[in-house]
């Protein structure tokens, strides 16, 4: 089949089936019921996120601006995909349409965003706790603003190649997807154009978003538990070690499970697995950040 042709049999293809979790109807509700309370604690603790810094002004640094950006994406990310599978654990209708299942896409990958947003997040520790002198005329808050622009600019971009790849890619059946959402991996497969360089490239741009923003993680984390161990022990260095304890952690979780899904090779042909890290990164850890946060934080 020519790739013209394969093109107009796109419109075959008008609407996705979304298996989901295809087990016992008494399990489909008790998963709802437990979904839908986690997606409500997620939402609640990051929109006390926003409200707090919004209307605290001792809040207003640049550390809680990243965060209160960081909550809302979070918000927005969980927002992409949790409302459908929530739909869909109750309704026999599992469909999602072609437009849909590109925008779920579209948007459960600005988790591209994440990491830049923790890069940033891990840049501001890094200047506060090594240059705590420059700190001040570094980060201003114009600085602190154009990082945010950067992020979510980041976030959106670097994705619209991906989504645009996806959008040409030929669909024309089966259009059953063993998975709770539109994903990458799930949606490459169903294409029916043998499309080794867009494999190729997907697997390329987000290895490197991965790799890229994790490696600046973890660089600068190092440096700074080498400049917090430099300080004499005492409550500023039990303040500094508490503050970075609680971004590694959520950069341990986001990271964890993201390179299980993306980066191990077994994970991906396993549908079981594959829901279950997924299900993993993109609900655990929206709904433990604010509790690591505030439970750490004496601010908060
Ligand atoms: C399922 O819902 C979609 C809209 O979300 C609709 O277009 C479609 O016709 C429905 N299918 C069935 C079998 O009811
Ligand atoms: C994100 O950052 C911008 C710029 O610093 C700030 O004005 C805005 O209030 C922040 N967004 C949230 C949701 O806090």
């Amino acid at each position: 089949m020519g790739i013209l042709d394969a093109r107009n049999a796109t419109r075959f293809v008008r609407e996705f089936i979304l298996l989901g979790f295809p087990w016992h109807r008494e399990i489909q509700v008790l998963l709802f019921v437990i979904f839908s309370i986690i997606y409500f604690l997620t939402l609640l603790g990051n929109t006390s996120i926003i409200c707090a810094v919004w209307s605290s002004l001792k809040l207003h640094t640049p550390m809680y601006i990243l965060l209160a950006n960081f909550s809302f994406l979070e918000i927005c990310y969980v927002s992409s995909d949790v409302p459908k599978m929530l739909a869909n654990l109750i309704s026999q209708n599992k469909s999602i349409s072609y437009t849909g299942c590109l925008l779920q896409f579209y948007f459960f990958s600005m988790c591209a965003a994440e990491g830049y947003f923790l890069s940033a997040m891990s840049f501001d520790r890094f200047l506060a706790i090594c240059r705590p002198l420059h700190y001040p005329t570094i980060m201003t808050y114009h600085l602190c603003v154009r990082l945010v622009i950067c992020c979510w600019a980041g976030g959106f971009l670097s994705i619209l190649m991906l989504a645009v790849f996806m959008s040409w890619g030929p669909f024309c059946g089966p259009n059953i997807i063993d998975h709770f959402f539109c994903d990458l991996g799930p949606l490459l497969a169903l294409s029916c154009v043998p499309i080794p360089k867009t494999t190729l490239t997907c697997a390329t741009v987000s290895s490197l978003i991965i790799f890229n923003t994790f490696l600046y993680i973890l660089a600068s984390y190092t440096l700074l538990l080498h400049a917090v161990l430099r300080v004499p022990a005492g409550s500023g260095r039990n303040k500094a070690f508490s503050t970075c304890a609680s971004h590694f952690l959520v950069v341990s979780l986001f990271y964890g499970s993201v390179m299980v899904m993306y980066v191990s090779p077994g994970s991906r042909s396993h549908p079981g697995t594959q829901k279950f890290v997924t299900l993993f990164y993109c609900m655990a850890t929206p709904f433990f950040n604010p509790l690591i946060y505030s439970l750490r934080n004496k601010d908060m």
